[in-house]
């Protein structure tokens, strides 16, 4: 996990100030090989931009090999397309979509993994003789929190394994081939068992599909958030994957591909929420250590309980406290980390909150009237600001003059 050098960090807050999102370019370079290396060129990787949609860090990563996107909106599908990705190289994994959106996808020419059957009647509707891909819920869930558990049967995702076979009727009855297979376990499994079973279902339907040509597993691959956490075993993932697929072509004669849609992946390790101490105090035996940033930067704590690691850049060497770190947003939830030391906090310092790439940034709030964090990239010796800071102006500007 990225930790910025105290040099890096006095320059970003000299030069932007914080709260800042310091993003570095070559973590994010490691974090596509890796996958690469494990899953070889013949999956296909598509980053779920959903993660972190920030312009810079997509180019890095498109740079660096990914095959494309995996977008869940039309304004997703739009940046991919600004950024240069064609539309075969974008998915559409859409949530509950209107006409409009699904009419939108379609005359981009983007590929819908579609999750019901209400959006495959649409879908055959407005584009009969097309192509799509079914959104199944393979019955097998595992994420990091109940909240971002996917493929179990309570989830909203996904077509029910007993609809399958109507799934393809509507299809057959309109012209539209089903190339591909889809689900999506959950965000932030650390085992290969639940992502292993789920393929096997998913190829299950596959083998009685006969236009497919991929399978999607979707995304999820987790992060270690914790200093003692280790990294998820992508090769024992990737060697179970080939497996399943040698046994497909061996019972049905036809190769499929395989399809990824990473995001936390590619991106959380990257990044860190680079905050200033603002205010300390103690308070029913406890030392509260006040940031200038809250869960409308990083709502992962609030939201889920979430772990994210804080380390003092300031004092590298200093003496381990135990502190509860605090945002700066007049809730009593706004708190980022409730058991931790801290190595000599003092008003002044820097801390960074660390994994902060994943669902940080995109799923910020402007709660508060407190505007969006800037981010900076760090490439080497180079330090670029990447979106600069939200300002009165903004916050403002969107409301109709009274
Ligand atoms: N594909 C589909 C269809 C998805 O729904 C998602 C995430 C992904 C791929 C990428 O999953 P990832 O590799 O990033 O785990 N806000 C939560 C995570 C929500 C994930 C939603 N779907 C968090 O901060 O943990």
């Amino acid at each position: 996990m990225y930790t910025p050098s105290r040099a890096h960090a006095e320059s970003v807050a000299t030069l932007h100030g914080t709260p800042a999102f310091v993003t570095d370019a070559s973590t994010l370079r490691a974090q596509v090989r890796k996958m690469r290396a494990a899953f070889g060129a013949e999956t296909k990787l598509f980053y779920a931009v959903k993660a972190n949609y920030n312009p810079h860090i997509v180019g890095v990563l498109k740079e660096a090999g990914i095959d494309g996107i995996d977008a869940v909106s039309p304004h997703e599908i739009r940046l991919a397309l600004e950024l240069g990705f064609t539309p075969d190289q974008v998915l559409y994994t859409p949530s509950n979509p209107s006409d409009d959106e699904l009419r939108y996808a379609g005359t981009k020419g983007v590929l819908q993994n579609l999750g019901s059957l209400s959006e495959i009647r649409r879908f055959c509707r407005l584009f009969p003789n097309d192509r799509v891909s079914v959104r199944i819920c393979p019955e097998v869930g595992a994420g990091e929190f109940e909240q971002v558990t996917t493929g179990n049967v309570e989830s909203k995702f996904g077509i029910a394994l007993s609809d399958v076979d109507e799934a393809k009727r509507i299809c057959d009855a309109a012209g539209v081939a089903i190339v591909g297979i889809h689900c999506h376990i959950g965000s932030g499994f650390y085992e290969a068992s639940a992502l292993s079973q789920a393929m096997v279902a998913v190829a299950g339907i596959a083998e009685r599909f006969e236009d497919a040509l991929f399978i999607d597993l979707g995304g999820g691959f987790g992060v270690p958030y914790r200093l003692e956490q280790s990294e998820i075993d992508i090769e024992a993932l990737a060697a179970s994957a080939r497996g399943t697929l040698a046994d497909f072509t061996a019972r049905t004669g036809r190769a499929l591909t395989l399809y990824l849609e990473p995001g936390k992946y590619l991106v959380s390790a990257s990044t860190v929420l680079l905050s200033r101490i603002t205010t300390i105090k103690e308070k029913g035996g406890r030392t509260f250590v006040g940031l200038d940033t809250g869960f409308n930067h990083l709502v992962r704590p609030a939201m889920y309980g979430a772990y994210h690691h804080v380390v003092n850049l300031s004092k590298p060497e200093g003496e381990a406290v135990p502190v509860v770190v605090a945002g700066n947003l007049c809730e009593t939830g706004d708190v980022m980390n409730r058991d931790i030391e801290l190595a000599s906090p003092e008003e002044g310092d820097l801390v960074a909150l660390l994994v902060a790439g994943g669902y940080g940034s995109s799923m910020s709030s402007t709660y508060n009237m407190r505007g969006t964090a800037v981010e900076v990239l760090i490439d080497g010796d180079d330090l670029r600001l990447t979106k600069r800071r939200q300002t009165y102006e903004d916050l403002t500007g969107l409301f109709e003059p009274k």
